[in-house]
Protein backbone atom coordinates (compact mmCIF):
# COMPACT_ATOMS: atom_id res chain seq x y z
CA UNK A 1 0.00 0.00 0.00
CA UNK A 2 1.48 3.29 -1.52
CA UNK A 3 0.78 6.94 0.10
CA UNK A 4 -1.50 8.71 -2.50
CA UNK A 5 1.03 10.54 -4.92
CA UNK A 6 -0.66 13.92 -5.95
CA UNK A 7 0.62 13.06 -9.63
CA UNK A 8 -1.86 10.13 -9.48
CA UNK A 9 -4.86 12.42 -8.90
CA UNK A 10 -6.50 14.84 -11.74
CA UNK A 11 -7.51 18.79 -10.30
CA UNK A 12 -10.95 18.61 -9.27
CA UNK A 13 -11.34 14.90 -8.27
CA UNK A 14 -12.92 14.77 -5.33
CA UNK A 15 -10.98 12.63 -2.75
CA UNK A 16 -13.79 11.48 -0.78
CA UNK A 17 -15.59 9.85 -4.32
CA UNK A 18 -12.20 8.29 -4.73
CA UNK A 19 -12.39 6.69 -0.75
CA UNK A 20 -16.30 6.42 -1.86
CA UNK A 21 -15.11 4.21 -4.57
CA UNK A 22 -12.66 2.19 -2.09
CA UNK A 23 -9.87 3.74 -4.73
CA UNK A 24 -8.73 4.96 -1.82
CA UNK A 25 -8.44 3.91 1.50
CA UNK A 26 -9.90 5.76 4.38
CA UNK A 27 -6.45 7.08 5.35
CA UNK A 28 -6.05 8.25 1.70
CA UNK A 29 -3.88 5.26 0.35
CA UNK A 30 -3.70 3.25 -3.01
CA UNK A 31 -2.72 -0.08 -3.74
CA UNK A 32 -1.62 -1.66 -7.14
CA UNK A 33 -4.58 -2.66 -8.79
CA UNK A 34 -6.25 0.66 -7.99
CA UNK A 35 -3.79 2.62 -9.25
CA UNK A 36 -4.08 0.76 -12.06
CA UNK A 37 -7.95 1.13 -12.56
CA UNK A 38 -7.78 5.26 -11.67
CA UNK A 39 -5.08 5.09 -14.62
CA UNK A 40 -7.03 3.52 -17.38
CA UNK A 41 -10.25 5.48 -16.24
CA UNK A 42 -8.25 8.86 -16.52
CA UNK A 43 -6.53 7.80 -19.66
CA UNK A 44 -10.12 7.44 -20.76
CA UNK A 45 -11.29 10.30 -19.21
CA UNK A 46 -8.30 12.44 -21.77
CA UNK A 47 -10.01 10.92 -24.74
CA UNK A 48 -13.65 11.50 -23.72
CA UNK A 49 -13.49 15.41 -22.16
CA UNK A 50 -12.59 16.82 -26.11
CA UNK A 51 -15.95 15.03 -27.13
CA UNK A 52 -17.70 16.65 -24.14
CA UNK A 53 -16.26 19.86 -25.03
CA UNK A 54 -17.31 19.89 -28.42
CA UNK A 55 -20.96 19.06 -27.30
CA UNK A 56 -20.54 21.57 -24.67
CA UNK A 57 -19.89 24.44 -27.72
CA UNK A 58 -22.56 22.77 -29.47
CA UNK A 59 -25.26 23.23 -26.42
CA UNK A 60 -25.61 19.62 -26.97
CA UNK A 61 -28.04 17.51 -24.26
CA UNK A 62 -24.53 16.06 -23.25
CA UNK A 63 -26.04 12.48 -22.15
CA UNK A 64 -24.04 9.77 -22.13
CA UNK A 65 -24.60 6.34 -21.30
CA UNK A 66 -21.80 3.57 -19.89
CA UNK A 67 -23.35 0.56 -20.57
CA UNK A 68 -21.79 -2.94 -18.65
CA UNK A 69 -20.99 -0.05 -15.73
CA UNK A 70 -19.78 -2.52 -13.05
CA UNK A 71 -18.87 -0.15 -9.54
CA UNK A 72 -19.07 3.11 -12.09
CA UNK A 73 -15.83 3.95 -11.78
CA UNK A 74 -15.80 5.61 -14.95
CA UNK A 75 -19.89 7.24 -14.83
CA UNK A 76 -18.77 8.70 -11.03
CA UNK A 77 -15.48 9.89 -12.20
CA UNK A 78 -16.37 11.58 -15.28
CA UNK A 79 -19.67 13.36 -13.73
CA UNK A 80 -16.82 14.80 -10.88
CA UNK A 81 -14.48 16.12 -13.67
CA UNK A 82 -16.60 17.34 -15.43
CA UNK A 83 -20.52 17.19 -15.33
CA UNK A 84 -20.23 18.56 -11.31
CA UNK A 85 -19.43 21.85 -13.01
CA UNK A 86 -22.15 22.69 -15.39
CA UNK A 87 -25.85 22.60 -15.04
CA UNK A 88 -26.54 20.39 -17.62
CA UNK A 89 -26.28 16.75 -19.19
CA UNK A 90 -26.94 13.14 -17.84
CA UNK A 91 -25.25 9.97 -17.57
CA UNK A 92 -26.80 6.45 -17.30
CA UNK A 93 -25.38 3.78 -15.95
CA UNK A 94 -26.34 0.38 -17.20
CA UNK A 95 -25.47 -2.77 -15.26
CA UNK A 96 -27.22 -6.26 -15.16
CA UNK A 97 -25.95 -6.90 -11.66
CA UNK A 98 -28.54 -6.24 -9.25
CA UNK A 99 -26.02 -5.35 -5.87
CA UNK A 100 -23.63 -3.26 -8.33
CA UNK A 101 -26.23 -0.84 -9.16
CA UNK A 102 -28.02 -0.39 -5.72
CA UNK A 103 -24.25 0.32 -4.69
CA UNK A 104 -24.61 3.08 -7.19
CA UNK A 105 -27.56 4.08 -6.06
CA UNK A 106 -26.55 4.37 -2.46
CA UNK A 107 -23.26 6.46 -3.11
CA UNK A 108 -25.16 8.73 -5.38
CA UNK A 109 -27.27 9.83 -2.84
CA UNK A 110 -24.39 10.24 -0.60
CA UNK A 111 -22.50 12.71 -3.11
CA UNK A 112 -25.55 14.36 -4.41
CA UNK A 113 -24.81 13.50 -8.05
CA UNK A 114 -28.26 14.57 -9.28
CA UNK A 115 -27.90 13.81 -13.32
CA UNK A 116 -27.25 10.07 -13.07
CA UNK A 117 -29.30 7.21 -13.72
CA UNK A 118 -28.30 3.76 -12.63
CA UNK A 119 -30.31 0.74 -14.07
CA UNK A 120 -30.38 -3.11 -13.32
CA UNK A 121 -30.63 -3.83 -17.19
CA UNK A 122 -29.11 -5.66 -19.83
CA UNK A 123 -27.40 -3.46 -22.52
CA UNK A 124 -30.14 -4.91 -24.99
CA UNK A 125 -32.95 -4.32 -22.65
CA UNK A 126 -32.28 -0.47 -22.22
CA UNK A 127 -32.12 -0.25 -26.01
CA UNK A 128 -36.24 0.00 -25.28
CA UNK A 129 -36.53 1.58 -22.02
CA UNK A 130 -38.30 4.66 -21.47
CA UNK A 131 -35.87 5.98 -18.63
CA UNK A 132 -33.46 6.62 -21.74
CA UNK A 133 -33.61 9.45 -24.17
CA UNK A 134 -34.28 8.93 -27.88
CA UNK A 135 -31.12 10.15 -28.94
CA UNK A 136 -27.85 10.17 -27.01
CA UNK A 137 -24.70 11.94 -27.37
CA UNK A 138 -22.24 9.77 -26.32
CA UNK A 139 -22.16 5.73 -25.65
CA UNK A 140 -19.20 4.35 -23.34
CA UNK A 141 -18.21 0.25 -22.52
CA UNK A 142 -15.44 -0.54 -20.65
CA UNK A 143 -14.19 -3.79 -20.73
CA UNK A 144 -18.15 -4.85 -21.08
CA UNK A 145 -18.13 -8.86 -21.55
CA UNK A 146 -18.64 -10.66 -24.14
CA UNK A 147 -21.22 -9.71 -27.01
CA UNK A 148 -22.16 -6.66 -24.31
CA UNK A 149 -19.83 -4.55 -26.54
CA UNK A 150 -21.96 -5.59 -29.63
CA UNK A 151 -25.08 -4.68 -27.65
CA UNK A 152 -23.50 -1.24 -27.04
CA UNK A 153 -22.43 -0.95 -30.44
CA UNK A 154 -26.36 -1.85 -31.43
CA UNK A 155 -27.47 0.37 -28.88
CA UNK A 156 -25.42 3.58 -29.86
CA UNK A 157 -26.64 3.13 -33.47
CA UNK A 158 -30.44 3.15 -32.38
CA UNK A 159 -29.85 6.34 -29.91
CA UNK A 160 -28.05 8.02 -33.14
CA UNK A 161 -24.95 8.57 -31.06
CA UNK A 162 -22.50 11.25 -32.07
CA UNK A 163 -19.58 9.29 -30.13
CA UNK A 164 -18.72 5.70 -28.97
CA UNK A 165 -15.69 4.58 -26.62
CA UNK A 166 -15.09 1.29 -26.54
CA UNK A 167 -12.65 -0.70 -24.94
CA UNK A 168 -13.74 -4.25 -25.18
CA UNK A 169 -13.60 -7.51 -23.34
CA UNK A 170 -12.99 -10.99 -24.55
CA UNK A 171 -15.45 -11.98 -26.93
CA UNK A 172 -16.13 -15.89 -27.53
CA UNK A 173 -19.04 -15.90 -30.19
CA UNK A 174 -16.67 -15.40 -33.03
CA UNK A 175 -14.31 -17.95 -31.75
CA UNK A 176 -16.82 -20.16 -31.10
CA UNK A 177 -17.85 -20.23 -34.90
CA UNK A 178 -14.51 -20.60 -36.30
CA UNK A 179 -14.36 -23.25 -34.33
CA UNK A 180 -17.62 -25.04 -35.52
CA UNK A 181 -16.52 -24.69 -38.95
CA UNK A 182 -12.54 -24.87 -38.54
CA UNK A 183 -12.66 -29.03 -40.42
CA UNK A 184 -14.71 -27.26 -43.13
CA UNK A 185 -12.35 -24.82 -43.91
CA UNK A 186 -8.84 -26.17 -43.03
CA UNK A 187 -8.66 -26.86 -46.90
CA UNK A 188 -8.06 -23.08 -46.91
CA UNK A 189 -4.64 -22.15 -45.93
CA UNK A 190 -6.05 -18.71 -44.49
CA UNK A 191 -7.46 -21.57 -42.34
CA UNK A 192 -3.58 -22.21 -40.52
CA UNK A 193 -4.44 -18.19 -38.27
CA UNK A 194 -7.10 -20.35 -36.14
CA UNK A 195 -6.41 -23.90 -36.60
CA UNK A 196 -4.50 -24.29 -32.58
CA UNK A 197 -6.91 -23.27 -30.12
CA UNK A 198 -5.04 -20.56 -28.48
CA UNK A 199 -5.32 -18.75 -31.61
CA UNK A 200 -9.16 -19.64 -32.84
CA UNK A 201 -9.20 -17.48 -29.44
CA UNK A 202 -6.95 -14.58 -30.00
CA UNK A 203 -7.92 -14.68 -33.79
CA UNK A 204 -11.55 -14.82 -32.54
CA UNK A 205 -10.99 -11.75 -30.72
CA UNK A 206 -9.53 -10.06 -33.04
CA UNK A 207 -11.37 -10.43 -35.85
CA UNK A 208 -14.55 -9.63 -33.72
CA UNK A 209 -13.10 -5.98 -32.93
CA UNK A 210 -12.03 -5.89 -36.74
CA UNK A 211 -15.92 -6.56 -37.61
CA UNK A 212 -16.77 -4.13 -34.85
CA UNK A 213 -15.10 -1.05 -36.33
CA UNK A 214 -16.18 -2.07 -39.87
CA UNK A 215 -19.89 -2.38 -38.98
CA UNK A 216 -19.62 1.37 -37.52
CA UNK A 217 -17.97 2.34 -40.59
CA UNK A 218 -20.79 0.96 -42.99
CA UNK A 219 -23.17 3.27 -40.42
CA UNK A 220 -21.37 6.17 -40.85
CA UNK A 221 -18.81 6.52 -37.83
CA UNK A 222 -14.87 7.58 -38.23
CA UNK A 223 -13.12 5.41 -36.18
CA UNK A 224 -10.04 4.99 -34.66
CA UNK A 225 -8.41 2.27 -32.79
CA UNK A 226 -5.29 2.55 -30.25
CA UNK A 227 -3.84 1.11 -27.01
CA UNK A 228 -5.82 1.97 -24.20
CA UNK A 229 -2.64 2.02 -21.51
CA UNK A 230 0.40 -0.20 -21.99
CA UNK A 231 -0.23 -3.59 -22.07
CA UNK A 232 1.25 -4.19 -18.37
CA UNK A 233 -1.65 -2.66 -17.31
CA UNK A 234 -4.57 -4.76 -19.04
CA UNK A 235 -4.52 -7.76 -21.67
CA UNK A 236 -7.72 -6.18 -22.77
CA UNK A 237 -6.27 -2.70 -24.04
CA UNK A 238 -7.61 -1.88 -27.12
CA UNK A 239 -9.57 1.63 -27.86
CA UNK A 240 -11.93 1.88 -30.23
CA UNK A 241 -13.33 5.72 -30.51
CA UNK A 242 -15.82 6.28 -33.37
CA UNK A 243 -17.78 9.56 -34.32
CA UNK A 244 -20.57 9.86 -36.20
CA UNK A 245 -19.77 11.88 -39.50
CA UNK A 246 -21.93 10.64 -42.41
CA UNK A 247 -24.82 8.64 -43.54
CA UNK A 248 -24.65 4.75 -44.13
CA UNK A 249 -21.38 3.26 -46.43
CA UNK A 250 -22.73 0.08 -48.68
CA UNK A 251 -19.20 -0.30 -49.87
CA UNK A 252 -18.38 -0.89 -46.04
CA UNK A 253 -20.97 -3.14 -45.95
CA UNK A 254 -19.88 -5.06 -49.08
CA UNK A 255 -16.48 -5.90 -47.49
CA UNK A 256 -18.05 -7.26 -43.91
CA UNK A 257 -19.80 -9.29 -46.18
CA UNK A 258 -17.10 -10.81 -48.24
CA UNK A 259 -14.99 -11.11 -45.32
CA UNK A 260 -17.19 -13.11 -43.16
CA UNK A 261 -17.82 -14.97 -46.33
CA UNK A 262 -13.92 -15.79 -46.66
CA UNK A 263 -13.57 -16.60 -42.75
CA UNK A 264 -16.84 -19.14 -42.99
CA UNK A 265 -18.64 -16.83 -41.16
CA UNK A 266 -21.96 -16.56 -42.94
CA UNK A 267 -24.09 -16.91 -39.47
CA UNK A 268 -22.58 -13.61 -38.18
CA UNK A 269 -24.29 -11.06 -40.73
CA UNK A 270 -26.94 -10.86 -38.54
CA UNK A 271 -24.61 -9.28 -35.56
CA UNK A 272 -21.96 -7.27 -37.59
CA UNK A 273 -24.55 -6.60 -41.23
CA UNK A 274 -27.34 -5.12 -39.16
C1 LIG B 1 -15.50 -6.49 -16.41
S1 LIG B 1 -16.79 -5.59 -15.70
C2 LIG B 1 -16.35 -3.94 -16.11
C3 LIG B 1 -17.01 -2.95 -15.23
C4 LIG B 1 -16.64 -1.49 -15.51
N1 LIG B 1 -17.04 -1.06 -16.81
C5 LIG B 1 -15.17 -1.26 -15.26
O1 LIG B 1 -14.40 -1.26 -16.24
O2 LIG B 1 -14.80 -1.12 -14.10
C6 LIG B 1 -18.17 -5.89 -16.79
C7 LIG B 1 -19.50 -5.53 -16.20
O3 LIG B 1 -20.49 -5.63 -17.22
C8 LIG B 1 -21.65 -6.22 -16.69
N2 LIG B 1 -22.36 -6.84 -17.82
C9 LIG B 1 -21.95 -7.89 -18.57
N3 LIG B 1 -22.83 -8.16 -19.55
C10 LIG B 1 -23.82 -7.25 -19.43
C11 LIG B 1 -25.02 -7.00 -20.15
N4 LIG B 1 -25.34 -7.73 -21.21
N5 LIG B 1 -25.81 -5.99 -19.76
C12 LIG B 1 -25.47 -5.22 -18.68
N6 LIG B 1 -24.34 -5.41 -17.96
C13 LIG B 1 -23.53 -6.40 -18.32
C14 LIG B 1 -21.13 -7.21 -15.66
O4 LIG B 1 -22.10 -7.53 -14.67
C15 LIG B 1 -19.93 -6.45 -15.09
O5 LIG B 1 -20.28 -5.67 -13.96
Amino acid sequence: MKNLEIEDIKDLQSIELLKALHILTTDGKINQDSRRKLKQVYHLFNFIEPLLLELQAQDSEMTLVDHGAGKSYLGFIIYDLFYKKIQKGHIYGIESREKLVLDSLALQKRIKFERMTFMKTTVKEASFSDLIPKKIDIVTALHACDTATDEAIDFALKKEAKYLVLVPCCQAEVAQYLKKNKAKKLIDPLAELWRHAIHTREFGSHVTNVLRCLKLEAHGYQVSVTELVGLEHSLKNELILAHKIEGPRQRTSDRIKSLLFDLGLQDLENRFLN
